[in-house]
């Protein structure tokens, strides 16, 4: 599903870089990989650590044939997809916390960032990038409590070739469930066995703090809740964070 493969030894965001090829190459789907990245980007406006030769980072330029609607599949997709890859790589077990931060042992040791480039009815392109912490011996001390690396976690190095090939073949993998109904129903159920979120009371932040319990994940990528009121609602993607209680 990729046409060209790209290293850089650094670069100033991987999914920077693959939207300016994005615009000067038209039609092409392309990986890119950093050692190093000078301006990592996080969600939210926030900053990706991206220090050299110890973390993964990556993003997958991809052009799939869908409406702008079913996008946020796509960063479904990749959680799913990277959560079974560290799993099958370090033997850990990998939690998804919504929307798509990877969780193993409480510690968030994975952030997904996508980008969208969209007419009204189709998509142009979409950039998702990955970004995995593998072999910090240690984290800045502001991130120390809520993130972690899979060498911290499991004692030893872990070989940042076998993980990048493991996430970008399972990614290729579950991108069938855009067109195929049964891949769809298998991914969207690893999805929800694997969340950390689903069932559990957690606070809304950005809904002036507000309590609620997680009914649902929709195949949309929404969160359905219910507040102590009983008031339902679905949340969209991006217009709120979540703390666990
Ligand atoms: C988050 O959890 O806030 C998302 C972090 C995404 C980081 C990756 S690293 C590779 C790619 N390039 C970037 O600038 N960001 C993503």
């Amino acid at each position: 599903y990729l046409d060209d493969g790209r290293f850089y030894p650094q670069i100033d965001s991987t999914n920077s870089e693959a939207k300016r090829f994005a615009e000067d190459h038209p039609g092409q789907s392309a990986l890119f990989v950093a050692e190093e990245q000078t301006a990592g980007r996080g969600r939210l406006g926030r900053q990706w650590m991206s220090e050299q030769g110890t973390g993964l980072y990556l993003s997958l330029l991809i052009r799939p044939e869908i409406e702008p609607s079913r996008a946020s599949l796509v960063t479904q997709v990749a959680a799913v997809a990277t959560a079974e890859a560290v799993e099958a790589v370090t033997g850990l077990e990998a939690q998804i916390k919504w929307p798509n931060d990877l969780i193993v042992d409480g510690k968030k040791v994975c952030g997904i960032l996508a980008e969208l480039s969209a007419e009204m009815t189709a998509v142009n392109y979409l950039v998702v990038g990955i970004g995995i912490n593998v072999n910090q011996s240690d984290l800045p001390g502001e991130i120390q409590d809520k993130a972690s690396s899979l060498r911290r976690l499991t004692g030893r190095k872990i070989d940042r070739q076998t993980l990048l090939r493991a996430v970008v073949e399972r990614f290729g993998h579950y991108l069938g469930a855009l067109q195929d109904d049964a891949l769809l129903e298998r991914m969207h159920q690893v999805y929800r066995l694997k969340s950390a979120t689903l069932g559990k009371e957690v606070r809304l932040l950005g809904k002036a703090d507000r309590t609620a319990r997680v009914l649902d994940i929709t195949k949309e990528g929404e969160l359905l809740v219910i507040y102590p009121n009983g008031e339902r609602e679905r949340i969209h993607f991006g217009e709120v964070s979540v703390r666990g209680l």
